[in-house]
């Protein structure tokens, strides 16, 4: 079974991280406001409108109900299915967690927060329950990963992580907020089989999926130059 640890904690949002408030958008059933970049700023006046949603799109918390529509859900999946997967080998797996089926996901991440602290009493980690309903849609992120002469797993991680992307742009597309997490938990073998993964799948996380709670700003992007560069042959001795 393939249960990596990660090299340092991850941050996790244990508490809900309602100072995230500042950043959700309410949502809309229009496309998502333009954001305008001249020198990465957040301009974005010449970009087509499916474009203007990748630019616009930023991560939202905390969410609420309205969740997406089991239609809607279903084109979120579908977009999923549209990343690149080298091999067409398929390893996106989902798992998603609704209604009632939050409350024994809450309970198992109280369950492993005390494992993991076993002095503590249980009432020290009871808020962790709240993270199962910290949206009305859940999903958990897999890679079902194989052995394959020509595609390693790191490249059948990355296809996983490319349909964890088209959702988080089919989510905001779609006038929803999305966030994705990860945190201690994702990297518990009991979470991993309580969630029904194979011993050769991985977690790699969840998406929390609702309706942003509050208003948030223009999302903001990192300088252009910091990221690319040319390259330059190097030069004959
Ligand atoms: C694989 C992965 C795991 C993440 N796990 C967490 C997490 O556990 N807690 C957290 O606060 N942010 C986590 N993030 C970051 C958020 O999803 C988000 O990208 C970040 O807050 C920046 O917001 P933005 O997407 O609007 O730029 C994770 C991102 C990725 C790609």
């Amino acid at each position: 079974m393939i249960h990596p640890m990660p090299s340092a904690e991850p941050e996790i949002m244990t508490t809900l991280d309602l100072s995230r408030a500042e950043t959700g958008s309410p949502r809309s059933t229009t496309a998502p406001p333009a954001v305008a970049t001249k020198a990465n700023t957040n301009a974005n006046s010449n970009a087509p409108a499916a474009l203007d949603v990748l630019l616009s799109r930023q991560s939202q918390w905390p969410l609420t109900e309205p969740g997406p529509a089991d239609t809607e859900l279903d084109l979120i999946i579908d977009a999923a299915l549209r990343a690149p997967d080298h091999g067409n080998l398929r390893p996106w797996r989902f798992v998603t967690i609704r209604g009632d089926a939050r409350g024994p996901l809450g309970d198992l991440l109280v369950d492993l927060a005390c494992a993991r602290s076993p002095g503590e009493p249980r009432s020290a980690h009871a808020h962790r329950r709240q993270k199962a309903f910290a949206a009305p849609l859940v999903i958990a992120l897999g890679a079902a990963l194989k052995a394959h002469p020509k595609v390693p797993e790191i490249e059948q991680l990355l296809a996983a992580g490319a349909a964890a992307m088209n959702m988080l742009n089919a989510i905001h597309a779609l006038g929803y907020g999305g966030f994705w997490a990860t945190g201690p938990d994702c990297y518990e073998a009991r979470l991993h089989d309580a969630l029904g993964f194979a011993p050769s799948e991985r977690l790699l996380g969840f998406l929390f999926v609702g309706t942003p709670k509050t208003p948030g700003h223009a999302p903001t992007r990192p300088s252009r130059s910091e990221h690319v560069r040319d390259w330059l042959p190097p030069q004959p001795a």
